[in-house]
């Protein structure tokens, strides 16, 4: 069993990634949010420096890059490889209308053709091994099935599959009949992706889906960063000892925010954001999210936090 962290643009960044190291355990592999170029052609310098080696000394990232066209596909790829890489992912699944209506994210899965002739000049160029991470579809997960059989035939490391179609953006189900299908349509190693929110729900997709071995979570890590060596040790621990990690990761976060940047009035509206995933978490999350929202520094917040953990 493989498990990985998604990506989730402004918040599994290196702060967030290298905190989780450093207290918790149980993922495999690091998704690093989406690399995406300027109007300029320069690469947004957010994603450039999270990708940085010297922010990662520990953690085993793949970065991720968002692309429509050969030209701009290796302005990204080739900063990537510039810094030892050997391996990246495709962002296919952005939903967001501005976005996939320039034919980015998602933009490109009701265009099949697109997809391959971009393919067909990419891969003989490429260096690296190349990933997708892809919805099921734009407008419907039937999308997929015209998608899949033909990707067989591209060197591809990894298809992960996040299980809605992008018209749906966060909102609705994950369609599982959909994806079991998916599965026997696919020679590639095929990742799961999607409302894993509980070991309870692991365990019941991993029965579904058998000969699933990679698995990617997001926001149920966000809400509970534990969740991964729940799933791979099967230790639930919601007690004093979640609290007191809970505690220790939000120091390590803000530590390596406040090295990255002094802006203290930042670092505070960061951890605000991180805490309105992490309070839905514990079952008195509501009220502690309520007095962390009023603090004024991140000193305040960080005395409200020891005193409520
Ligand atoms: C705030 C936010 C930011 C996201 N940023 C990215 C991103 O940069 N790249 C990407 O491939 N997916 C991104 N996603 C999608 C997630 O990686 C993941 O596919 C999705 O949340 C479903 O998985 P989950 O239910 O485990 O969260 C983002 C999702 C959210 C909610």
């Amino acid at each position: 069993m493989q498990l990985a962290l998604a990506p989730l643009q402004t918040y599994t960044d290196y702060h967030f990634r290298n905190a989780h190291l450093a207290v918790f355990s149980g993922v495999d592999k690091f998704y690093a949010p989406y690399l995406k170029l300027n109007n300029d052609g320069t690469i947004k310098n957010a994603p450039k420096i999270d990708i940085l080696p010297k922010n990662n000394p520990h953690v085993a990232v793949i970065p991720q890059l968002m692309a429509c066209s050969e030209p701009e596909f290796f302005i990204m790829a080739d900063y990537i490889e510039s810094l030892g890489y050997t391996e990246l992912n495709w962002n296919m699944g952005c939903p967001y209308p501005m976005v996939t209506n320039k034919n980015l994210g998602a933009g490109i899965l009701n265009k099949p053709s697109e997809i391959f002739q971009l393919f067909d000049t990419i891969f003989p160029k490429l260096k690296m091994g190349l990933g997708i991470k892809m919805r099921m579809g734009l407008e419907s997960t039937s999308e997929i099935l015209e998608i899949l059989p033909r990707l067989n035939d591209y060197p591809l490391t990894e298809i992960i599959i996040h299980a809605r179609y992008a018209k749906q953006l966060y909102n609705g189900s994950c369609d599982h009949e959909r994806f079991l299908e998916c599965i026997s349509l696919t020679n590639h190693r095929l990742t799961y992706n999607g409302d894993i929110e509980s070991k309870e729900d692991f365990d019941d997709l991993q029965v579904r889906f058998k000969g699933i071995e990679h698995w990617m979570i997001g926001r149920g890590a966000m809400k509970n960063p534990s969740l991964f060596e729940e799933i791979r040790f099967g230790i639930v621990d919601p007690g004093d000892l979640y609290r007191d990690k809970l505690a220790r990761f939000s120091a390590h976060l803000t530590d390596s925010l406040l090295e990255c940047n002094p802006d203290r009035g930042y670092a505070l509206s960061k951890m605000r954001s991180y805490w309105e995933y992490l309070s839905d978490g514990l079952s008195d999350g509501k009220q502690l999210y309520r007095k962390l929202k009023k603090s004024k520094s991140i000193e305040e917040f960080h005395g409200f936090l020891a005193e409520m953990l």
